[in-house]
């Protein structure tokens, strides 16, 4: 393998990206909300790519796995393997008794990942603008590997909610240092099933940690205390964004979202990004290939 071309990089970043009161409110909640961090025209791109991927997927294979006995244990494996590829997940209501779509195969898709910051041209390119890359710096990531993407497409109708979690509690290192940055491609809103936060919650610990043994996963309860109930109020407050807006979320930030009932999409593309000077312990369920290590923005 030739040694990458030397670049200027670093030379065209700006310097900073966040303002010392932005600075101060990440330290303090946990999450930051940057309107207007990329143009409606780069979220239609992305928006289109994922109708381009989507349209080359075929559900068959996949679909078999919501009909058969062995249901978990292929779900698993598809999605164990997913750390390096571009593999396709059904919302909970997309099949009927019958184990048929209810509807069209674009409007049943929960989400796609785990890697399409590699391995497309239209995600990397994306992913890896360098003002997100000066804005992980920003936040403390001197040595950013770009682990995990997701697109979610939180369907109309029937996308499903998640409940409250931390991210860490699915990708973590050692010291902590996942934090995801939450694109929003269309506008978010309370009807369409817009994230939630718990302000400054991220010092409450991390609570649980899914793990992998092989072919296996657990999840261990590290602190049996819980978040505060959620009733769609205080404590928690709703991220009603724009399209564009970027979210950042500390990786031990308590974070959620309602179902869609609405008959808007909510379209939003995930990437999780840690500081390769952590240790990046092997229990995690996303592996990448030897020869595929994880790469940071250049
Ligand atoms: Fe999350």
């Amino acid at each position: 393998m030739t040694a990458p071309a030397v670049t200027a990089l670093d030379d065209t970043l700006p310097l900073s990206v966040l303002s010392p009161g932005q600075r101060a409110t990440w330290e303090r909640d946990g999450f930051l909300v940057l309107e207007d961090f990329v143009s409606a025209e780069a979220c239609d791109s992305l928006i289109h790519r994922s109708v381009e991927l989507l349209d080359a997927f075929d559900p068959g294979s996949v679909q078999s796995i919501f009909s058969t006995k062995n249901q978990s244990r292929t779900t698993d494996s598809y999605f164990l393997g997913s750390g390096y590829d571009i593999r396709f997940f059904f919302e909970e209501e997309a099949f009927d008794e019958a184990g048929r779509l209810r509807q069209d195969k674009a409007l049943s898709i929960n989400k796609f990942g785990h890697a399409q910051h590699d391995l497309d041209p239209v995600f990397s390119a994306f992913s890896r603008q360098p003002r997100l890359a000066a804005l992980a710096r920003d936040v403390g990531l001197a040595e950013p590997r770009l682990m995990q993407s997701m697109y979610i497409f939180k369907q109309p109708f029937i996308g499903g909610e998640v409940v409250c979690h931390q991210d860490s509690t699915f990708l973590y290192t050692e010291p902590m240092t996942v934090t995801g940055f939450w694109f929003a491609l269309q506008d978010a809103t309370l009807e369409n099933g817009c994230l939630w936060a718990l302000p400054g919650g991220h010092r409450l610990g991390l609570k649980k940690l899914f793990r992998r043994d092989g072919d296996t996963v657990r999840m261990d309860v590290l602190d049996e205390t819980p978040f505060p109930d959620f009733a769609g109020k205080a404590p928690y407050v709703p991220l009603e964004v724009r399209k564009g807006t970027l979210v950042v979320l500390h990786g031990l930030l308590p974070h959620l979202s309602g179902p869609n009932r609405s008959p808007f999409s909510r379209h939003a593309y995930t990437l999780h990004v840690v500081d390769g000077r952590a240790d990046y312990p092997a229990d995690n369920w996303l592996r990448r290939p030897d020869a595929h290590p994880a790469r940071g923005f250049d």
